[in-house]
């Protein structure tokens, strides 16, 4: 039986790969993959990782050297992922593109509405039977205008959801949904008009801090800021700066730059060496939640399934339906696919 090595693995990934343990033989390893941690990862057939692994070209070419070539990852995003290197290297990487676009939206809407009707605080208020309603005074949904970057599978539940509350929904997205009927417009559009920004692209080195001190100078005042996508998109000081200065009215992150090393983890008995995120979270009008939007059973499910199929091709010596393809992501063209003419990226 293959042996597969599950790094950065908590209970309820082992809940939902266990439903599949006569297939392969899983070890689940609490560690992130890393430099420090790869050597954990000899004598496996293939490495199953999430998404603070770091599958930099030191990672990838350890993997190489203890033949190890194929890396699935249990997530979406993949800029952790040096493919490159990977491709270098010889190894294949295969994603989970998706497992509940709904489980991401609804929780960016769980938090865009409990920041605008303070349900944090009212909650902390009624425990201590403190009924007094002062500032808690939120807007009506209806009719405000929500900026969507972003109208990919998660982008579009969001956009349904918002519609649903009768809101104006501005989009942007350098690769527009054709017939969507979506009202698309420029970022600077978005900045200059929207109530409430929500972020559902990937990160790019291209796109990498978009929300800077500059794009928050062009949006409305007492914009709320929604991050549901990945950490770096956001310039964390320019948002504290923005925050401070009243300009932002609200922020919901369940992402942050510098998460890696925080995220997914118990904190709760050491001093936070990281200012800017203790500074954030000590705010009235900031929620942090830990890169928890995905965590639905149905999405642990698809997760565990989708990863499942993707071994399967993988062994199999199969085309690989979500292989990331180096040569894609290098391509303006994705119909010169390498991978759709030899079955594989390489
Ligand atoms: P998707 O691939 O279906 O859609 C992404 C969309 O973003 C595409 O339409 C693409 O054209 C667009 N895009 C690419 N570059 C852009 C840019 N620079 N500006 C604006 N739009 C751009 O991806 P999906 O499934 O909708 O996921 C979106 C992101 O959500 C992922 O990349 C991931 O970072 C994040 N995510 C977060 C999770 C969480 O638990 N917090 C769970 C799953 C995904």
């Amino acid at each position: 039986m293959k042996k597969i090595a599950v790094f950065d693995a908590k209970k309820y990934d082992q809940k939902s790969f266990s439903q599949y343990e006569g297939k392969y033989q899983f070890t689940y390893f609490k560690d992130r993959l890393s430099s420090k941690t790869v050597k954990l990862a000899q004598g496996f057939d293939a490495v199953i990782c999430f998404v603070n692994d770091e599958l930099n070209d030191e990672v990838l070419t350890k993997l190489k050297q203890f033949n190890i070539h194929g890396v699935f990852l249990r997530c979406a995003g993949y800029n952790n992922v040096d493919l490159k290197s990977a491709y270098t290297n010889k190894i294949h990487v295969a994603r989970v593109p998706a497992y509940s676009p709904y489980a991401v939206a609804e929780h960016a809407f769980a938090l865009i509405l409990s920041l605008n009707r303070h349900i944090h605080k009212a909650y902390i208020r009624s425990r201590d039977f403190n009924f007094n309603l002062e500032s808690l005074t939120g807007f009506d949904l209806y009719n405000k205008t929500i900026g969507v970057v972003g109208t990919g599978k998660i982008g579009r539940v969001f956009i349904d959801i918002a519609k649903g509350f009768g809101m104006k929904v501005l989009c942007y997205d350098p690769y527009p949904a054709k017939d969507s009927g979506y009202d698309y417009t420029t970022l600077e559009e978005i900045y200059r008009q929207s109530e409430i920004i929500s972020l559902h692209c990937p990160l790019t080195p291209e796109n990498h801090h978009m929300i800077n001190q500059k794009a928050i100078e062009q949006m409305k005042d007492g914009v709320m800021i929604i991050n549901t996508s990945r950490g770096g998109l956001i310039d964390s000081k320019a948002l504290l700066e923005g925050l401070k200065e009243k300009k932002i009215g609200a922020v919901g992150l369940d992402v942050y730059e510098e998460e890696a090393n925080l995220f997914f983890h118990d904190n709760s008995a050491k001093i936070i060496d990281d200012d800017i995120l203790a500074l954030l979270i000590s705010m009235p009008n900031v929620i942090v939640t830990s890169h928890q939007a995905f965590l639905t059973i149905e999405a642990l499910d698809n997760i565990a399934e989708t990863t499942i199929n993707n071994l399967d091709e993988f062994f199999a010596g199969t085309f690989m339906h979500n292989e990331l393809c180096y040569h894609c992501q290098q391509s303006d063209n994705p119909e010169q696919c390498y991978k759709l003419k030899t079955k594989r990226c390489f």
